[in-house]
């Protein structure tokens, strides 16, 4: 172990001479830049490019490496094909960290969303290497007290694990219990994935643990606000919730680099270039239904795996990583039982409250203008969602800066021709995959007049007169938002769905979309008083 530390930090003195602050914006683009630079000029590298790059910083742990087997050789890494410039960068990229409401180690992507460039390297990484279930050593997994697994972890760092070379399908085939917590010892995880623990399982475990002194785990994280979205160079995260690392971005990058890597696992060699992947992966103007791009990574990760054998890999994860770092204060104390438990709460929350829920955009990302005056507080949990179509915008939009642009020619029409405070709708749902945050789930908004206190008004941004959204957009309005504005207890569960026509005198929302919202289970017809 320590030998590997002296290395490492003889590596970096090697790779990156100079740390200089990075001037390019923190856009995907500057990371395709730098893999582009290492296949131009270091043809023989490129297969390596991620590992360069996740090693630009000497804070690569024991979990990391054990599972990043097969580091570049030396002589390789001698090899230095980046200039100052995109060396600053990738140092400054290379580590996901959140420090005092910052967030490190992030881009913004084409499509909107922003991406932690850490765990998407290693997955690559992993995928390059070949994705493999890694056998967790009988003394590891056999152990029900932290002391044992103390004892037994010396050998860790020299021998490393065993690897058993499975094909993926193989792997996630994988049938599990799904009621692991009686008879721990029995389907106790005996393997882990490499590729979801250098991700996504390690991270998911750690962020449930319990906090130092026994404080409630900081579970998932907030998404954030870049300074400007031209060239973007610090993220704010938003809110003040405890400094969880596991934020939005963070996710997005650990499902990118889930999907991207299992893709190049399977693809068979020579290996697509990753910049060709990363160009077509993150690549603008991708609306329509889901297709391997990074708007639709929840429903593809979701495809990928299911929340019992997420549960298994982070009780694994968790496992190795009380191996590997038996002084960890988080760990030191916890019991397998423990550890199964804290993995099946990390399963079911991230399941539910990510992975199942719709990307939002928020506000700050699409350039909204401030609020005007003072905005009303709704009382929530609320009994209705009105449903709407823009008309104007008339065209579906299909990317994220076209729906961006939507959205504020939207607000600067609401705001200044009709006088109202902001944009008048709740949520906006693009073609591009994303909901687009209007008021959001708090404030009173101006969509559906008289009912804009006991409802949450969701537009579709098009002309749905003669057709309708796309089935994906259409499945975000009946089925995801609502589901999880019911679980985070912003609605009731027994919510109805009314057409803006219902309640006002418009033709909103278009006949296509009214005939079909009638046929959707919480669509409810008015009661007319007279
Ligand atoms: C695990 O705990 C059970 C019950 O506490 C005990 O019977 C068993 O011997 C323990 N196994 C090991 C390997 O320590
Ligand atoms: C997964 O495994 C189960 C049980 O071994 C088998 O019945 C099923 O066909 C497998 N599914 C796939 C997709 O391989
Ligand atoms: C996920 O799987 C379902 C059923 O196999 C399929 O209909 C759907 O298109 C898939 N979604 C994605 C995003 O691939
Ligand atoms: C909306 O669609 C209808 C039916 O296709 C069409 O008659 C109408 O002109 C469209 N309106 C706008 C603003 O595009």
């Amino acid at each position: 172990m320590l030998l590997w530390g002296c290395l490492f930090i003889m590596l970096n003195v090697l790779l990156w001479p100079e740390i200089r602050t990075a001037s390019l914006p923190l856009h995907m683009d500057s990371v395709i830049q730098i893999l582009a630079r290492i296949e131009k000029e270091a043809p023989v590298l490129h297969h390596a490019a991620p590992s360069l790059l996740l090693m630009s910083e000497s804070s690569i742990d024991s979990f990391q490496h054990l599972l990043l087997s097969g580091t570049p050789s030396p002589e390789e890494l001698k090899l230095d094909p980046l200039g100052p410039e995109l060396q600053a960068l990738a140092t400054s990229l290379a580590r996901h960290r959140v420090n005092s409401g910052q967030e490190y180690g992030v881009v913004l992507a084409p499509d909107g969303s922003t991406v932690a460039v850490e765990p998407l390297l290693a997955g690559l990484e992993v995928g390059l290497r070949g994705r493999r279930a890694m056998a967790i050593p009988l003394e590891f997994r056999a152990s029900n007290s932290s002391s044992e697994v103390r004892d037994t972890h010396k050998e860790a760092g020299s021998t490393l694990l065993p690897h058993i070379s499975t094909t993926p399908q193989e792997f996630g085939n994988m049938s599990l219990n799904p009621t692991i917590l009686p008879a721990v010892h029995a389907n106790s995880p005996t393997s882990v994935d490499n590729l979801l623990a250098v991700t996504l399982t390690r991270a998911l475990g750690v962020a449930f643990l319990p906090g130092p002194g026994n404080h409630s785990p900081t579970g998932l994280g907030p998404d954030g606000c870049w300074d400007q979205l031209s060239a973007p160079k610090t993220f704010s995260l938003l809110g003040t919730e405890a400094s969880s690392a596991l934020t939005v971005s963070y996710l997005n990058g650990a499902l990118d680099g889930v999907l991207l890597g299992d893709y190049l696992s399977r693809s068979s060699k020579p290996h697509p270039k990753l910049t060709h992947l990363l160009a077509q992966y993150y690549g603008a103007g991708v609306g329509g239904n889901p297709q391997f791009r990074s708007n639709f990574r929840r429903d593809n990760a979701a495809n990928l795996t299911s929340q019992e054998s997420l549960a298994q890999q982070i009780w694994g994860s968790l496992l190795l990583l009380q191996a590997l770092e038996p002084s960890n204060p988080q760990m030191a104390n916890l019991l397998q039982t423990q550890l199964a438990e804290v993995a099946a709460r990390a399963a079911k929350e991230f399941t539910e409250a990510f992975l199942e829920c719709p990307a939002i955009l928020p506000r700050c990302r699409w350039g909204a203008a401030p609020y005007r005056g003072s905005p009303t507080m709704l009382n929530l949990p609320l009994g209705f969602l009105y449903v709407h179509h823009t008309y104007e915008p008339h065209q579906p939009c299909t990317s994220f800066s076209q729906c961006a642009a939507n959205m504020k020619s939207m607000q600067r029409y609401h705001q200044d021709t009709n006088g109202w405070d902001d944009i008048g709708y709740s949520f906006v749902v693009g073609t591009d995959g994303y909901v687009y945050e209007g008021r959001g789930w708090h404030w009173v908004g101006a969509h559906t007049l008289g009912h804009n206190f006991l409802g949450f008004g969701v537009s579709f941004i098009g002309n749905y007169t003669a057709t309708l959204p796309t089935a994906y957009a259409l499945r975000i309005v009946r089925d995801t938002l609502p589901r999880c504005g019911v679980r985070a207890g912003h609605l009731r569960p027994d919510y109805k769905i009314h057409g803006h026509r219902q309640l006002v005198h418009t033709d909103c929302p278009g006949d296509a979309l009214y005939r079909h919202i009638r046929t959707w289970p919480h669509f409810r017809e008015v009661k007319k008083k007279l």
